[in-house]
């Protein structure tokens, strides 16, 4: 009993310190909102994988991320081993619709010779967004890899802080998403606004888009370009709430709606209802702000895609841009059967419409993004061969600053402080540490993107061509990717204008390597 009545309070003591440490410390989100208590779940991290192999899940069981992609994402942003050891735990001949990618041996690009060089290298788009249609801030983004809309709202400030910090450091665009543009992107990042239909940050009282406000909203950010959402992949044609209890006054004055009542979101826009009406909108946007102006949407019936890039072909009007979001992509909250059911997933939604563009000679002169799990190199090189110019990150870039794949984004009570607005929760994620995360995974993804074009032969990710990947059908055959979706050979690439000026832009930087020093009888 001595014994016991002089351990308790040994035990107690030491967890209050051990409390008090993870209160203090900032790395870790999760312990500074469930301090001690957290440690379970580092723990579990730890002897998971010896644990699992008897008992639970493999690596490549979980989803939407398995925990092979949530342990690359997460070590590429603290900057530790990324690497996987002893060789693929991938069902590579079993699973069907498994892409390859095709390395080349002789290519054009040398590859470096360093498996970390490249970390910093530049990896600009291949295409000047804009310049087709003569906007007058046409601009070639800095990075083909950015960050997906995600609101101020769904997201903490905190975590928008992290973001937009992040953004600036790796030197890509993040966009708004459509809940306005708040003070918390306006941290250094450069934005692309979203205009969703309630119009937020440049409506007017009644609800109603007003340009003037658009125009001083773009006058005094760093906004380069417009984005008009028609829909995401994760809700297609759904509109949203915003309970009037999560609506404080910050969220209320970005907005430009009243604090505490409910925020309705309409399924449909106000200022235009067919693609004539849309094109005439684009072109007033365009035309008011100078800035490239784009639509976001899923693919569902082709109709609307036929009827737009048909109406752009023999009008003149066009978008500049095309972001396509596939029906596995995320939200903060949704219906079961809408995420699980409504829209195409990426690959054969972005296809189809590619193709559309392209039969109508317009794949050269749109930029192409692309979303919905393109945070993932493999996922990312199937989308640059299908004719992606810029991919966009949504949850990956949530992991990379501490998400831990709750999948509580819908209840307030996200435990890393990622999508909530309680205060508390928000308070542990330290927008400084993980906007350095955010950035170290953003480089990351861009590095491997350019070692993998490099083995391919080529010097940039929209230079690999359909021919570069085949889909695996099982245990002895295999389409190419052209094959699979039906594209002309040719298709999948920029102008021949703007594959010359890539490679221009490219090859200074690319770090070259690649052999030793040549002997003195080498004969090549
Ligand atoms: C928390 C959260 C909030 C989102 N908010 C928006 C939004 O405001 N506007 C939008 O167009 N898409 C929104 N999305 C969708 C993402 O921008 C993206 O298109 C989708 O998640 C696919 O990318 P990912 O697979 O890399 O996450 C949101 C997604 C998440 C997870
Ligand atoms: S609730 Fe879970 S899935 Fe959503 S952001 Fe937070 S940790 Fe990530």
């Amino acid at each position: 009993m001595t014994w016991a009545r002089r351990a308790v309070p040994a035990v107690a003591a030491a967890v209050a310190a051990l409390a008090a440490r993870d209160l203090i410390q900032r790395d870790h989100a999760l312990l500074r909102n469930f301090p001690v208590l957290g440690r379970a779940r580092y723990l579990l991290e730890t002897i998971g994988p010896e644990l699992r192999q008897y008992i639970v899940a493999g690596n490549n069981e979980e989803r939407p991320f398995t925990r092979d992609q949530r342990r690359w994402v997460y070590a590429s942003a603290k900057q530790e081993n990324n690497y996987f050891g002893f060789g693929t735990d991938n069902d590579i001949e079993y699973t069907l619709g498994y892409p390859i990618i095709k390395h080349r041996t002789f290519g054009r690009a040398v590859p470096p010779s360093s498996p970390t060089a490249g970390h910093d290298v530049r990896l600009p788009s291949a295409k000047v967004l804009g310049a087709a249609r003569g906007r007058a801030r046409a601009f070639r983004p800095e990075s083909v890899v950015n960050i997906s809309g995600m609101s101020f709202g769904s997201l903490s400030g905190n975590a928008i802080t992290a973001l937009n910090k992040g953004a600036a450091l790796a030197g890509c665009l993040q966009n708004t998403g459509e809940g306005g543009l708040s003070p918390y992107h306006r941290n250094g990042g450069e934005l692309v606004f979203q205009l969703g239909t309630a119009y937020f940050g440049c409506r007017d009282e009644h609800g109603r888009f007003s340009l003037d406000r658009l125009k001083d909203l773009v006058a005094g950010a760093p906004v380069r370009a417009l984005e008009i959402k028609l829909s995401q992949g994760a809700k297609p044609s759904l509109g949203g709430l915003l309970p009037g209890a999560k609506v404080s006054a910050e969220i209320a004055a970005t907005r430009g709606i009243p604090a505490g009542q409910d925020c309705v979101s309409p399924s449909r826009h106000a200022e235009f209802s067919d693609c004539d009406s849309l094109l005439d909108w684009v072109e007033l946007l365009a035309a008011e702000t100078g800035l490239p102006v784009g639509i976001k949407s899923a693919v569902g019936d082709l109709g609307f895609w036929q009827e737009l890039a048909t109406l752009m072909r023999d009008t003149g009007r066009g978008v500049d841009f095309v972001t396509i979001d596939g029906g596995e992509g995320g939200t903060g909250a949704a219906p079961l059967i809408f995420t699980d059911s409504v829209s195409l997933p990426f690959q054969q939604g972005f296809s189809r419409v590619y193709k559309i563009f392209a039969e109508h000679d317009l794949h050269e002169q749109v930029v192409f993004v692309g979303g919905g799990k393109l945070g993932l190199p493999d996922n990312a090189i199937v989308a640059f061969a299908l004719g992606c110019d810029l991919v966009n990150v949504g949850r990956e870039a949530m992991l990379a600053i501490g998400c831990i794949q709750a999948q509580k984004c819908h209840t307030d009570t996200c435990p890393t402080g990622v999508a909530t607005q309680n205060t508390w929760l928000a308070r542990g994620l330290d927008p400084t540490l993980k906007s350095v995360r955010a950035a170290n995974y953003l480089r990351t993804l861009r590095r491997d993107l350019t070692k993998v074009a490099e083995a391919c032969g080529v010097e940039h990710p929209g230079l690999i061509g359909t021919d570069a990947v085949e889909i695996l059908d099982g245990r002895t055959g295999s389409t190419p990717l052209h094959q699979v979706y039906g594209y002309r050979p040719e298709w999948g690439l920029p102008s021949p204008a703007d594959q010359a000026e890539i490679i221009r832009l490219m090859v200074p930087e690319a770090p070259q390597g690649g052999s030793a020093p040549p002997s003195a009888t080498a004969v090549g």
